[in-house]
């Protein structure tokens, strides 16, 4: 199983934080924000990690994260020219992920957990596709999951204004190698993005997407307020000695 950080994007909506800095550069209470994704990988057991950033920030983020040595894994780069999408990443990463089984997460995903969880979603995993949601009370920033009667996962429908369920798609997504061919056959989105949604919707026609409920704190710390939630959170946690 490969990894895959994506620590890109424009950041727009934390200027002027990010104006000279990149978002997961940020600090969540005593560490910078990246630390945080690239250690749930880590306590996954996967040992083999790229991270893709964007060209005005992959510099400090080398400088940071380094060969890997740190912190036990071995870690590559790769540039990413403009924000086009998050189902890039498994273009820019073909070579990286070779025929191999891939997790991506995403560069400001905080799950706070016992770290397990994600060590046993890799050992069980078959093939297709395994996303975690979570219940949120403002799913419209979303993915959100839309499911039947039975509980099983229907469709995925990115950021909707009428959401279907209160169950969001976290950053975090295990993939056979399929994915690569299966990310070549997007089109851009409406707004221009090559959307990991649409790679999930594709997993779900064919029967094999498997959604879990991820139970411990996960946040998006895309904004003002949740990165300051997380920062909290995390000093309670370290306070706490966990
Ligand atoms: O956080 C979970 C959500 O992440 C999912 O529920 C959504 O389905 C998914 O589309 C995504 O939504 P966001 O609105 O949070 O995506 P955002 O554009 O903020 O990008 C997420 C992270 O990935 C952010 O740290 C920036 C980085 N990024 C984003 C894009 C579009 C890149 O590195 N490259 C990109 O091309």
């Amino acid at each position: 199983m490969r990894g895959i950080i994506l620590a890109g994007g424009a950041g727009n909506r934390l200027k002027p934080l990010t104006k000279v800095t990149s978002k997961q550069l940020l600090p969540i209470y005593d560490q910078p924000m990246i630390y945080y994704p690239l250690q749930t990988l880590i306590n996954g057991g996967i040992q083999d990690i790229l991270v893709i950033s964007d060209p005005n920030n992959i510099g400090n983020i080398v400088r940071l994260l380094g060969s890997g040595k740190d912190f036990g894994v071995r870690i590559r780069y790769e540039v990413q020219d403009s924000p086009d999408g998050l189902a890039q990443a498994f273009l820019l990463g073909e070579i990286f992920i070779g025929d191999d089984d891939v997790t991506l997460i995403l560069g400001d995903n905080l799950f706070v957990g016992d770290g397990k969880f994600l060590e046993e979603a890799i050992r069980s995993f078959k093939g297709g596709g395994r996303v975690f949601a979570k219940e949120v009370p403002d799913p419209e920033r979303y993915g959100v999951v839309d499911f039947d009667k039975k509980g099983q996962a229907i469709s995925i429908e990115e950021k909707p204004k009428n959401p279907k369920s209160n169950y969001a798609v976290t950053g975090l997504y295990i993939y056979d190698n399929g994915v690569i061919a299966k990310a070549k056959s997007l089109k851009p989105s409406a707004r221009g993005e090559l959307e990991i949604t649409d790679v999930n919707n594709l997993y779900l026609k064919e029967g094999r997407l498997d959604v879990r409920i991820y139970k411990d704190y996960w946040l998006d710390t895309g904004t003002f307020d949740a990165l300051l939630e997380a920062g909290n959170t995390i000093a309670k946690l370290r306070k706490a000695g966990k």
